[in-house]
């Protein structure tokens, strides 16, 4: 008999399981390498630099039960990440070429996020009731905190690494506009790092941060005070609602991953446009990835983390406000262009250093 879906005679059933399995494998993998961040485990591991040593020496120097950390190490064992000795005790060790992307403060990001993997399952019953004809619409920003803060480190890393030394410079003129004195504004600034690396690094220009969070705020204006930072600036409030006084006030807007997250990106780049001086520049860096979905299926590898935090992150807290637009993180270039367009903006994409997102550079455009 003809298959109904020649797709699916190309892949057994053993092989769909097996590829569900592997899924499996991975998640509860990152649940158990968030421990190893939490409890100070990898920081004990790399420290020892490939010295192998017992579950009793490595609860010790993390001051930790030995009991947990045997328990920990074995799972570490089994997923491949952690080494072990048959030495009596048995000893375990991470074999140097694994430390410089396991360390939790120099190694890369990819452990930071395997971490996210539990933060944001936290949230899973919320998500569901989301589904429900008769449930809430959307998600308070506050039910997000854990995924936030294991986020932050993930998000600093790349202001810290690439901001000033090579984001910067692809944008033409803003080095020097910098430091000759320009107004800059973060939309959707978070707590701050964005503004105040600039504000610290051009002293002349006076650097704004905007969100929605007032603990944001708050967080952003208390690491300017601890640097005492002169020009960096903060206001609480909605992006699509921005100071009736900034008209024609910013020479650069930068808004990164939250466009997305606006619940109405319309009304937001409609006040950009307002704010924005006629030689402006705005950049939005977003997700790379096409408004068909079906278009994205070749760089599914890629794009999977997305969809998923988009599902149970950036939809659930756009939603979250009547009327919004609900984009999602993957809506994709061809409907960001688009909007680009009909608020007024020309906008070239091109790559963003160190990051997967798509940089938007926008102008306003000429009559
Ligand atoms: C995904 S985070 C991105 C943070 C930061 N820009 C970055 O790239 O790491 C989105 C930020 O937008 C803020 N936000 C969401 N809706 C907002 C709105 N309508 N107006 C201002 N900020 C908003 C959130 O509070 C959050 O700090």
């Amino acid at each position: 008999m003809e298959s109904k879906n020649k797709e699916a005679t190309k892949e057994s059933s053993e092989d769909f399981e097996a590829y569900l399995q592997n899924a499996v494998h991975g998640g509860y993998v990152c649940m158990a390498i968030g421990i190893g961040l939490d409890t100070g485990l990898w920081q004990v591991l790399c420290d020892l630099d490939g010295r192998p040593k017992t579950a009793r020496e490595i609860a010790d120097r993390a001051g930790l039960k030995e009991r947990y950390v045997r328990e920990w190490l074995g799972t570490m064992v089994m997923a491949k990440i952690v080494n072990i000795k048959e030495d009596q005790p048995e000893t375990y060790y991470i074999p140097e070429h694994r430390i410089p992307v396991l360390h939790p403060r120099r190694g890369k990001t990819v452990t930071l996020y395997a971490k996210t993997v539990s933060t944001l399952s936290g949230v899973s019953k919320d998500v569901v009731e989301r589904f429900k004809k008769d449930g809430p619409n959307g998600i308070a920003f506050h039910r997000y905190s854990d995924y936030e803060a294991s986020l932050a480190e993930v998000r600093r890393r790349w202001l810290d690494d690439y901001l000033i030394q090579e984001f910067i410079p692809t944008v033409v003129g803003l080095q020097e506009q910098l430091e000759s004195g320009i107004n800059v504004l973060d939309l959707g600034c978070e707590n701050g790092v964005f503004v105040n690396i600039l504000a610290q690094t051009f002293p002349n220009s006076r650097i704004y941060g905007v969100d929605i969070s007032q603990d944001y705020i708050n967080a952003g204006e208390k690491s300017a005070q601890q640097k005492g930072l002169k020009n960096a600036f903060y206001t609480c409030c909605d992006a699509a609602q921005l100071d009736a006084a900034w008209s024609n006030q910013f020479h650069y807007v930068f808004i990164s991953d939250s466009l997305h997250d606006f619940a109405y990106a319309d009304k937001v780049l409609e006040e950009i446009h307002r704010v924005m001086n006629a030689d402006g520049q705005l950049s939005i860096i977003d997700t790379y990835s096409h408004t068909k979905l079906s278009k994205n299926q070749a760089q599914a590898d890629k794009l999977l983390v997305r969809y998923v935090s988009s599902l149970m992150y950036c939809l659930p807290l756009s939603l979250n406000y009547e009327g919004s637009l609900g984009l999602g993180a993957n809506w994709g270039i061809e409907a960001a262009v688009k909007l680009l367009e009909d608020c007024g903006f020309e906008s070239k994409m091109q790559s963003t250093p160190g990051r997967s997102g798509l940089h938007f550079l926008c102008t306003k455009k000429t009559l």
